[in-house]
């Protein structure tokens, strides 16, 4: 039985100060079925820490670069993400790949760095309004997948959580079906057992992005292969974040 993952992406807002402010406010009784996880700005975290120490819910990052320290401007190392208490990183959120031009290669580096520091690589993948219309979603998730997997050591890979965020629901408001989000979720877990097995393809979790909200987070968590969700701007909202993760 998988547990089910509530993640909140805050993407580049909050100052530490609102951070602070939200934290004060987010009260919220642990599930034993659910794990809820915040993956923030940099700057947020070791507040988010101060905050959350005494709980079980988890801190996260938005991104990493794939080395232990170097002349990487800009950048930072699973060893800072480790050090800051994080155990979960994004690999290749869509904004990083259509925005930043981070490609598969380089997603699929990080993916690797991660579970080589035991950092959990929360890797995304989705398709483009046009491909979905093109009817292209099924080759471009197949070409994510693999490429991120393909070289995981098959005992690693169901240590891999893997979100599909069809970018047209992104921020729109407008969020796929659970019927769209179970169809590609269960051809996901296909893809991974074809790449690593049943035993693991069984295991890995699975989630769902793109305008999760109060009202529909119980309709993607109550598909067979959809394992949670990971939430953007509901998630900047504490009441709306712990109703999600009640509801879940
Ligand atoms: O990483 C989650 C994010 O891409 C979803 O954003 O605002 O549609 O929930 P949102």
């Amino acid at each position: 039985m998988r547990k089910k993952l509530i993640a909140g992406n805050w993407k580049m807002n909050q100052t530490v100060t609102e951070a602070g402010h939200y934290f004060e406010k987010f009260k919220v009784k642990a599930r034993e079925d659910v794990d809820l996880v915040f993956i923030l700005p940099f700057t947020d975290i070791p507040v988010a820490k101060f905050f959350i120490s005494r709980s079980s819910i988890g801190l996260g990052a938005q991104n990493m670069y794939p080395a232990e320290s170097g002349a990487f401007t800009g950048e930072i190392s699973p060893l800072m993400l480790k050090d800051l208490g994080c155990t979960y990183v994004i690999c290749g959120h869509s904004e990083r790949r259509e925005i930043l031009g981070e490609s598969d290669e380089f997603i699929a580096r990080k993916v690797k760095c991660a579970l080589d520091h035991d950092i959990t690589p929360i890797l995304c993948v989705g398709e483009t309004k046009d491909e979905h219309d093109a009817g292209k979603t099924e080759e471009k998730i197949e070409t994510q997948v693999r490429a991120a997997l393909e070289k995981i050591p098959t005992d690693k890979v169901s240590n891999v959580v893997i979100a599909y965020e069809p970018i047209w629901a992104i921020g729109s408001g407008a969020a796929a079906t659970a019927d769209e989000a179970e169809a590609v979720a269960k051809l996901i877990r296909q893809i991974v057992k074809n790449i690593a097995g049943k035993k693991v393809s069984d295991q890995v979790r699975i989630l769902y992005g793109g305008s999760v909200n109060a009202g529909n987070i119980n309709d993607f968590t109550g598909e067979k292969d959809i394992d949670g969700a990971l939430v953007g701007g509901a998630s900047l909202k504490p009441e709306e974040f712990i109703s999600i993760y009640q509801k879940a």
